[in-house]
């Protein structure tokens, strides 16, 4: 027996052996071995492209090893030895893709890997029907372009299909229902980046094996099938960033092993379900601005592997459900600027795995937990803007890894000195809150802290550990009440690292010792706006981006240095003591964007060297004391929205010129000299862009401007508007903190119910036109009432004649007439009865007659309106009109939009104070860096990209 068992086992030995030698010798093939050459040598490797990992291709040669089926990143077939897998991701290829590529005369191949390479931006070649077999493509991240080919929708056999990029737009897919149509073994589909610009095809709510979908920042429009969160295999599903997607979770019936789901940046809606709490499986849950409803369901609380869960401004309302005591795996829990309530944030105190605690801008009350002892792992704890009150408990201090803490608005007593336990803190927020910074000194020396966030905290002094602080790069100390000179051992140890001050609304005056030059090599952004500064501008360091030193007091020229700041791109000065002529080279700065000087006593001609590639989209130079003529090189400066020259002596005819800057939204020549005829004009005017016209008080001269106003489009078109906005200038400034972008309102003087008033905010919808006070004569055209969206129209002053046309009653949002001292005849017509707005109206000094219109708004004007005109007669005029009674209006023609709002009776007081006419950037902590390679820092950094704000 013994020997028949060995002799078999020799046998098989053997057997064994001549198999291997057998299988060696069948090599792979030669016309595959030489595709894969050829394909090789249609690219060079680029080691120092970020993607490279390792140039696999690198191994690939006929000399040596010519056996292809041992090259790097290949895999043959056992038995044909046929190439059946490549693999070459992050291979470092680099070079343009071509159409007829070797590639497709590997006929056997299953699966295709070439995701992170860098081909160009060449299109995906037609031609993947060649590939019959293929179960798994993969060709993300890889840098094609233009149309995917459809012949990859007959490629019935693949399982895998991920064609996303990070670069949206590059891609497109024509028509996604047809691509998938018939893929329906996929597991795993991943277009993300892909310009889908469609609905998503109801038939993937059909592929039952779909495991994995991923369609980021695809423009998906439409509604989301729901039943796609009933497919019975549906693990991940990532579909955030389509603005236009509206969608609903399902009330029941949920597909159950879903691990992720990423809704961020969608229309979804209605109520997160109590059903949610079905999903077992469930890790991340993220869906930050959207547009819930209702709270959030306590079953979130029984969801035993949450270990993410981020709902920022998606509009949740109620409690913070007490089961959040049950969710021991969650790492992250991000619910901020929602309308959450609360009186106890007991439930915290035994998730032992949360690093990031961010649950700012709520309405939480109540004390705080009645210890952090178990949250060791916390790395960002964010609070602020609640209502949470007590003491803080001790244990907080012990958190030694915080990074971030956020204690803004806190309503307790925060005893700043436990804060130096905090060793690895980087950023602080304690934004509105009470503190003093009492101890004489504290030795900070090894504090790490980055950023430090005390505005609003009534300090009356600089806080000394400030000096200390080697590592500082944002310091934000304005609406305090410090008082006195900035002191020079602020820049101590801060001084290599500070890049961003503010330290605007206070009550400063000055440096000390006089010193204007700051020595911070790297600052970017300053702003000591609003203080009692009564130096001479300071001498900017030449990194400087933002600088900002409006509302002082400050006196003296500008000088010529100033244009040697070649990054400057907001320069405000305005409302100072500043006089002298302005450097020319002003208008040179190459990235200047917001060019604000007005209100001081400058004199002298504007600026006039705009260069070709100006960039400037804010100039205001409103009430100084210029002359000269406006230098035509303004005419450069194409993205130009906002010009205000109003308030000078400017001694010019109207620069049509203008009529080429496409984005021009507000014009004010107010109160110059500005002269001669607009309407003689011989060429075409463009103006379509324009919201606020204002040339009053100046000597222009002919008919009205009929052919600049009929240019007006934006003015003929009336919009509604769910909530006031005002009228700004979004710019994204690279600042040092992650590129956080900021908003410049427009402020501008108007004339308003009779009187001349600062506004520092304009609401979007206010469209006006101001020609009072010229020497404008001939008929009010009748187009005017083409400019429907008009609130404010001002004619007065002028020689006008003719009557007033019927077509003013077209403008249904119109707030404020003016058309009084002129030579108007005739009767005012009964239609302007329908302006349920009016509320200013004054037609005045003219030689109107017949019967003062009755009806809503009319019944409200005083006879002031009225007084002085040749025969008008009626309410609330004492003479009597000799038919009767003035007549009830006939009823209006046309539909009038109710729901529009007054914007003249708002509460313009807001308006007129307070903060507005600045540079807003934001605070966002998400912004900022936790842990450089954790995913939370990857998807934040993601948004920075998109120039997220709160
Ligand atoms: C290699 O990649 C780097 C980084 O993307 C790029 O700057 C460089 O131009 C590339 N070199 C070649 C030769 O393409
Ligand atoms: C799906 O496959 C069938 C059969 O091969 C074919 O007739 C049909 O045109 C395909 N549909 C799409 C949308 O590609
Ligand atoms: C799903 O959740 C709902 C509501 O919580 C519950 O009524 C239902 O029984 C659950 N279904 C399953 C299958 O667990
Ligand atoms: C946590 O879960 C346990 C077991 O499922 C349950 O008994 C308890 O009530 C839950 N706690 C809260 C606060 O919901
Ligand atoms: C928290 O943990 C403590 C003990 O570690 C336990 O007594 C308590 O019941 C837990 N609380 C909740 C809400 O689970």
């Amino acid at each position: 027996m013994a020997t028949l068992s060995l002799y078999l086992l020799l046998s098989w030995v053997f057997l064994l052996s001549l198999f291997r030698t057998r299988f060696a010798e069948v090599l792979c093939h030669a016309d595959e071995s030489s595709a894969l050459m050829e394909f090789k040598r249609s690219f060079r490797t680029n080691t120092t492209d970020q993607k490279c990992i390792y140039p696999k291709v690198h191994s690939w040669s006929l000399d040596g090893s010519v056996d292809c089926c041992s090259w790097d990143g290949i895999e043959c077939d056992e038995f044909t030895s046929r190439v059946i897998a490549l693999d070459l991701s992050s291979s470092c290829l680099s070079g343009t893709m071509s159409p007829n590529t070797s590639l497709f005369r590997l006929i056997h191949v299953e699966s295709l890997n070439l995701a992170f390479n860098s081909f160009n931006f060449s299109s995906i070649p037609y031609g993947f029907s060649n590939f019959s077999r293929l179960k798994y493509l993969n060709l993300s991240n890889s840098d094609f372009s233009r149309e995917i080919p459809h012949d990859i929708s007959q490629l019935s056999e693949l399982v895998s299909l991920d064609l996303s990029t990070s670069l949206p737009e590059t891609l497109h897919l024509l028509n996604m229902g047809n691509l998938v149509y018939n893929l329906t073994r996929l597991k795993e589909l991943n277009l993300s980046c892909v310009s889908l610009l469609s609905p998503i095809p109801p038939v993937l709510a059909n592929f039952s094996s779909l495991k994995s979908l991923g369609l980021r920042y695809c423009g998906l429009n439409g509604d989301f099938p729901v039943s796609i969160f009933q497919l019975p295999n549906l693990e991940v599903l990532d579909i955030g960033g389509n603005s236009n997607l509206s969608g609903f979770f399902p009330k029941l019936h949920w597909g159950s092993p879903m691990k992720l789901l990423d809704l961020s940046n969608t229309q979804f809606s209605g109520e997160i379900p109590a059903s949610i709490g079905n999903l077992t499986f469930l890790n991340e849950l993220i869906a930050e601005d959207c547009y819930f409803s209702g709270s959030l369901p306590s079953s979130l609380g029984h969801l035993p592997h949450l270990t993410w869960l981020i709902l920022l401004r998606s509009n949740i309302q109620g409690q913070i459900p007490l089961s959040f005591a049950n969710l021991t795996q969650l790492s992250i829990l991000s619910l901020s600027g929602n309308n959450l309530s609360g009186d106890t944030l007991e439930w915290m105190i035994n998730l032992t795995k949360l690093t990031v605690l961010n649950i700012p801008d709520n309405r939480l009350s109540g004390g705080f937990p009645s210890s952090f002892e178990n949250l060791k792992q916390l790395t960002w704890l964010d609070l602020s803007g609640n209502d949470v009150h007590g003491d803080i408990p001790s244990t907080l201090w012990n958190l030694k890894d915080l990074e971030v803490l956020g204690l803004s608005s806190l309503n307790g007593v925060l005893d700043v000195n436990h804060l130096f336990k905090l060793k690895n803190l980087r950023l602080l927020l304690l934004s509105s809150n009470n503190i003093s910074f009492t101890k004489p000194f504290i030795n900070t020396t090894t504090w790490k802290i980055t950023h430090l966030i005390l505005d609003s905290c009534n300090l009356t002094k600089f806080p000394q550990f400030i000096g200390h602080l080697s590592k500082l790069v944002r310091l934000d100390l304005q609406y305090n009440r410090i008082r006195g000179t900035i002191p020079m051992w602020m820049w101590n140890n801060t001084r290599e690292s500070l890049e961003y001050i503010d330290l605007s609304h206070n009550f400063l005056t000055g440096f000390e010792n006089n010193q204007t030059n700051l020595p911070l090599p790297n600052l970017m952004y300053l702003d000591i706006s609003s203080n009692l500064l009564e130096t001479a501008l300071l001498v900017l360091p030449p990194s400087i981006l933002l600088y900002n030193i409006s509302n002082n007091f400050l006196s003296g020229e500008v000088p010529t240095s100033i244009c040697e700041v070649s990054s400057l791109a907001v320069l405000d000065l305005s409302s100072n003591a500043l006089s002298g002529t302005l450097p020319h080279c002003l208008g040179n700065i190459g990235p200047l964007i917001f060019l604000k000087l007005g209100r001081n006593k400058f004199d002298g001609m504007v600026p006039h060297i705009y260069p070709d590639d100006c960039a400037l989209r804010m100039i205001d130079l409103g009430e100084n004391q210029l002359t000269g003529t406006i230098p035509r090189s303004l005419g450069n400066c194409r993205m130009l929205e906002y010009l205000n020259l109003g308030g000078n002596q400017i001694n010019d005819t109207f620069p049509f010129w203008l009529s080429e800057l496409t984005y021009l939204k507000v014009i004010s020549l107010r109160s110059n000299n500005f002269h001669g005829s607009i309407e003689a004009h011989l060429s075409q005017l463009d103006f379509t862009n324009l919201h606020i016209l204002d040339l009053s008080n100046n000597s222009f001269i002919g008919e009205l401007p009929s052919k600049l106003l009929q240019s007006c489009h934006t003015m003929k078109v009336v919009v509604g508007q769910d909530k006031l906005t005002y009228m700004n200038i979004f710019q994204l400034l690279h600042l040092p903190f992650g590129g956080v972008g900021g908003s410049m309102t427009y402020a501008m003087t108007l004339m308003n119910k009779g009187t001349e008033r600062e506004y520092r905010k304009i609401p979007d919808l206010l469209v006006a036109i101001d020609l009072s006070n010229n020497k404008f004569e001939g008929f009010i055209p009748e187009l005017i009432g083409d400019l429907k969206s008009l609130r404010m129209l001002n004619l007065s002053n002028n020689f006008l004649i003719g009557s007033i046309p019927p077509s003013l009653a077209k403008l249904i949002v119109l707030e404020s007439l003016d058309i009084s001292w002129n030579n108007l005849v005739g009767e005012i017509p009964q239609q302007l009865a329908w302006l349920t707005f009016l509320s200013v109206f004054d037609v005045s000094h003219n030689h109107l007659s017949g019967p003062i219109p009755r009806g809503t708004q009319f019944d409200t004007f005083g006879s002031n309106s009225f007084a002085m005109n040749d025969g008008l007669c009626g309410s609330p005029l004492p003479n009597k009109c000799i038919n009767g009674d003035n007549a009830p209006p006939p009823p209006p023609s046309f539909k009038v939009d109710n729901e529009e709002e007054s914007l003249f009776n708002l509460d313009w007081r807001i308006v007129l104070g307070g903060a507005g006419g600045g540079f807003l950037v934001g605070i966002v902590l998400e912004n900022l860096i936790i842990t450089k390679k954790s995913r939370w820092f990857m998807y934040y950094s993601q948004k920075m990209a998109e120039g997220w704000k709160r």
